[in-house]
């Protein structure tokens, strides 16, 4: 359904979990919850131009980039404009200038290091790892289930089976 906000997608026998956020960036990575360690190993930065798009490259967007990154977190953008360039440095991106792909000269890339606190966190275990339920979907086809009641457990309930 085209609604705004988290839709997670998981493929490939549970293998790849896809979260697909439809919105607007920065409101939905406000949402995305952050592990202690961050989230994010890679970003690729691929909204349209800042010159066209100058609402979403702003220092929102960059702060909530930083909440969700892990240590030595790195991103990647055909874009070289400097709202991004200095956007990404303000939050503590290293940042990298690269030869540019098909008409673009220029590219960014880089990576964050967090502070001393933070990397230390990354080595702790997650706090609670939600595994999805393996499902068999053979035996689902044959079976209905009905649940009654539209309390949290309801509601899980329903994402676990699909
Ligand atoms: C160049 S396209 C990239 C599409 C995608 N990476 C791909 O390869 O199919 C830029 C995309 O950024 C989306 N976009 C622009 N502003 C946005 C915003 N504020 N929040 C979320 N997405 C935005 C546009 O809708 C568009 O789909």
């Amino acid at each position: 359904m085209p609604l705004p906000g988290l839709h997670r997608i998981h493929l490939f026998n549970n293998q790849v979990v896809l979260d697909l956020w439809l919105g607007d960036a920065t409101e939905g990575l406000t949402h995305a919850h952050a592990h202690t360690d961050g989230r994010i190993d890679a970003w690729f930065l691929d909204g349209f131009a800042p010159s066209k798009n100058a609402s979403m490259w702003q220092p929102a967007l960059f702060a909530q980039i930083k909440r969700l990154s892990r240590n030595n977190a790195t991103f990647a953008t055909f874009s070289a404009a400097s709202i991004v360039n200095h956007g990404l440095k303000e939050v503590g991106f290293v940042i990298k200038k690269q030869k540019g792909f098909g008409k673009k000269r220029e590219m960014l890339s880089g990576s964050i290091t967090l502070d001393k606190t933070a990397a230390m966190i990354t080595k702790q275990a997650p706090i609670y790892h939600r595994h999805p339920l393996k499902v068999d979907t053979q035996s689902l086809n044959e079976q209905h289930v009905a649940i009654i009641g539209g309390g949290i457990a309801a509601a899980i309930l329903c994402i676990e089976t699909g």
